[in-house]
């Protein structure tokens, strides 16, 4: 007989006890306005957890304004709480815990202009950020990861403040602290990069740090990559590193992801993104039309989506500790999240699937459905460049009305 909990069971992760086992991913809505969430973005997550959902999670707070990849993505700032408490408040109308995925860009910033070089783990030609005229990065110095360590903790107190759950340290897909993680970007020889040790030391001093600030009220969760993708990148034996590290750390779960924005997009989603939807998303500027061209020649020309394709690789990190795991990518019936508690994660986090269907955990409690009718074709990616916000081409069109409205306006 299985011992294996039900993915409807609930779990505690540190501090916060959820309902059942299943997350929403952080999966950039764009439904946000001059740094600020939308009425859009609040309904959005309504919606998820009046669908069932215990944790859904706000993508992509940047922890300082030079830290954003895109111009109107939310950055944490005390003039925000009051949109953000709308948004937070909503969720918890519905019963459902939030959590606030925090991230710096570092050298990942592809629509905005950043005074000077950008930070990163190592200097030289910036190939993320050419496009918007940040050509260059340079290596962060003790004091640049001092600064940083101290805007991810004052973001983590910010978010307690305006009500979230739990916060999501970003350490994959590329972003600042994955800059340090991957041997794409990392080339340091000091104590910062060489080994898969040295290269998540800065990462897990930044979890420590928030940890130490916000533990015992919040959740502290860090998303990470099983693998990179290409094949100089990190593999599943350098996560394995990781994840032993940010253990060390302190974190009280990991969420297991893997590819990279700019190098492996195909490997982060199992098959491949859409580019004739992105390039007309990015409707006339012929300069993104090409970025998106050149990017999808080094990856496969063709792959097959496999449900769950990160196993093989998440199984390794969990094998290599006992902190809670949560299983991610391509997860997409009832049948795939029981799989993932009989392997022994602790939870499963899905994007797709609920972009596709924010009421589909409901569902499978009720027996309706076992299967998603996500058809994981990705053209939803390209909608994070709508104006009115993510969704999937399946759906009805959003309004694009509560896009223009911050959450916290009066009528
Ligand atoms: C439209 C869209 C936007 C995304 N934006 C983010 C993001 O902002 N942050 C992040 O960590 N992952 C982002 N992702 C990746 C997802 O979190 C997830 O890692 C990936 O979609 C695989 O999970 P799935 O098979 O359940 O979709 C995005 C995915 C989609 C589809
Ligand atoms: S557009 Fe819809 S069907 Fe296609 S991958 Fe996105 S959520 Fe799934």
């Amino acid at each position: 007989m299985s011992t294996a909990p039900s993915p409807f069971d609930p779990v505690a992760i540190g501090p916060l006890r959820l309902r059942n086992r299943f997350i929403k991913a952080g999966a950039n809505e764009a439904m946000c306005l001059d740094g600020a969430p939308t009425r859009a973005l609040v309904q959005h997550h309504r919606d998820l957890a009046a669908g069932g959902v215990a944790l859904t999670t706000v993508a992509y707070v940047a922890v300082s304004e030079v830290g954003r990849t895109l111009p109107n993505q939310i950055w944490m700032r005390p003039e925000i709480l009051p949109d953000l408490r709308v948004l937070t408040g909503a969720v918890h109308g519905e019963g459902g815990a939030i959590s606030a995925q925090i991230t710096h860009g570092g050298s990942f910033v592809t629509g905005v202009k950043v005074r000077g070089a950008t930070m990163s783990s190592v200097s030289g030609l910036n190939k993320a950020g050419l496009l918007a005229g940040n050509w260059r990065r340079r290596a962060m110095t003790a004091a640049d990861m001092d600064l940083v360590t101290r805007q991810f903790v004052d973001t983590a107190k910010l978010a307690r403040e305006a009500g979230f759950d739990a916060v999501e340290l970003h350490m994959g897909h590329g972003y600042l602290l994955n800059q340090f993680i991957s041997p794409l970007d990392n080339t340091r020889n000091d104590e910062y990069g060489g080994n898969a040790e040295n290269r998540v030391r800065f990462p897990a001093r930044v979890l420590a740090a928030v940890k130490e600030a916000v533990g015992s009220d919040l959740a502290v969760i860090a998303k990470i990559n099983v693998a990179d993708g290409p094949r100089r990148g990190a593999d599943a034996d350098d996560a394995v590193v990781t994840a032993r590290a940010l253990e060390r750390a302190g974190a009280d779960l990991l969420v297991l992801s893997g590819g990279r924005n700019v190098e492996s997009t195909w490997f982060m989603f199992g098959s491949l993104v859409d580019q004739d939807e992105m390039a007309r998303m990015l409707g006339g500027d012929p300069l993104s039309r090409l970025a998106i061209r050149l990017s999808s020649l080094t990856g496969p020309r063709s792959m097959t989506f496999r449900e769950m394709y990160f196993l093989e690789h998440s199984r390794k990190v969990r094998a290599a500790v006992t902190m809670p795991l949560a299983y991610l990518g391509g997860v997409k019936s009832l049948d795939n999240a029981e799989r993932a508690m009989t392997e022994g994660f602790d939870c499963v986090v899905m994007a797709r699937a609920l972009i596709h269907d924010t009421g589909l955990v409901n569902r499978f409690r009720s027996g309706e459905t076992r299967q998603s009718g996500c058809t994981s074709c990705n053209r939803c990616v390209a909608y994070i460049y709508h104006p009115a916000g993510t969704r999937c081409v399946e759906n009805a069109p959003n309004d694009p009305a509560l896009n223009l409205v911050r959450a916290a306006a009066v009528d």
